[in-house]
């Protein structure tokens, strides 16, 4: 068999800024309840950003905490891809304030732009150097402060989403070009820009000067969102040369627990495979997965060397999903 080189995750790292919002604390400013929201979303907390704390602060806490765990320093980092949609300022590129905050020397640095997919996005993004020698240490970041952009007058959706950051660190690796390989083993990206109504923010640079709030058709995107992952994960599987069932871990963008099951049953994986961390952190975006992944590593449910599915859906539409062993 060939060698190839594989982009392989050496360290996970997350963040959540330190303030607690709990769903009774939204029922005091919107007609909303605990009830409500745990039911209909799995969703009993989420941690919100001090006023003076920008996303870029987070993704530095999120990826110092990877660079340790892959036993690697600022120093090293040579490739930092962002996924965020709540960026620091319109430009630069949050990844260049990361760099420099975290004191990395000059090297590749830029934000993506997915929303909730923002991960599986760059992380597939960040593939495509480190997989081809370009990047020897690439850090990959998701990073959000989504209640920067909510609208808490509308109870549909100022009641979904938190903030904080997750991140890994790539690098390449020899394998022998078969699953059993450490590394990314096979990625589907989509997106459908016919979609944009059900998700975006009425807000931006060229249109309004503003920042705007976000805006969903819950319902509709809900809809979308189990019948097209679906097809992204075995896609995702196919390019990868594994069957789904092989999967130790499925880590789903965190948006509704109903999401995540609806899919895992529609793809066939056990519920006990699923990774959640829904009830305690929100939706948070590109930031999400890799929060996702922080958490099962921290708590001892994922090893090293498992094989991990991870998926997302967000404005666009945008989705996709990943295969990887840890
Ligand atoms: O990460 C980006 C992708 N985003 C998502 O994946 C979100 C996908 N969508 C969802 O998670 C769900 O659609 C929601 C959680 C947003 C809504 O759940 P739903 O079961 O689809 O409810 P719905 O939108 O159909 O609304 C049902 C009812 C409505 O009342 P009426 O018209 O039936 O009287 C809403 O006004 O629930 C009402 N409602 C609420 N009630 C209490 C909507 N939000 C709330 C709320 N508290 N926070």
């Amino acid at each position: 068999m060939t060698k190839v080189l594989r982009s392989v995750v050496t360290g996970v790292g997350g963040f959540l800024p330190k303030t607690v919002v709990t769903n009774d604390d939204l029922a005091r400013i919107v007609d909303t309840s605990d009830e409500w929201i745990v039911e209909r979303t799995g969703i009993r907390q989420r941690h919100k950003a001090a006023e003076d704390e920008p996303v870029s602060d987070l993704a530095v806490e999120a990826a110092r905490r990877a660079l340790e765990a892959a036993g690697r320093r600022p120093e090293d980092v040579d490739l930092i891809v962002v996924g965020t949609t709540t960026p620091d300022l319109t430009f630069p590129a949050t990844a260049t304030i990361v760099q420099r905050k975290l004191g990395c020397p000059v090297g590749i640095a830029f934000d993506v732009q997915a929303v909730c997919s923002g991960f599986v996005y760059a992380l597939s993004t960040a593939d495509g150097f480190v997989a081809r020698g370009r990047s020897k240490c690439a850090l990959v970041v998701g990073a959000e402060t989504m209640t920067r952009l909510m609208d808490w007058t509308d109870r549909g959706t100022c009641v979904l989403f938190g903030d904080g950051a997750g991140a890994v660190v790539l690098e390449p690796q020899e394998g022998e070009g078969t699953t059993a390989d450490r590394g990314l083993l096979g990625f589907a990206l989509r997106a459908d820009g016919t979609k944009q109504d059900l998700l975006y923010v009425d807000g931006g640079v060229s249109t309004n000067g503003q920042v705007g709030h976000l805006r969903m058709q819950g319902n509709q995107v809900f809809r979308h969102a189990v019948v097209n992952i679906s097809e992204a994960i075995f896609a995702a599987a196919a390019d990868a040369g594994i069957d789904v069932h092989d999967v130790d871990w499925f880590i789903p963008h965190q948006a509704n627990q109903r999401i995540l099951e609806g899919v895992a049953k529609r793809v066939g994986i056990a519920e006990e495979k699923v990774i959640s961390t829904v009830a305690q952190h929100a939706n948070t975006s590109a930031a999400s997965i890799p929060l996702a992944l922080y958490q099962g590593l921290q708590d001892g449910r994922i090893k090293p060397g498992q094989l991990l599915l991870l998926e997302a859906m967000g404005g666009g539409l945008t989705w996709g999903a990943c295969v990887l062993r840890l």
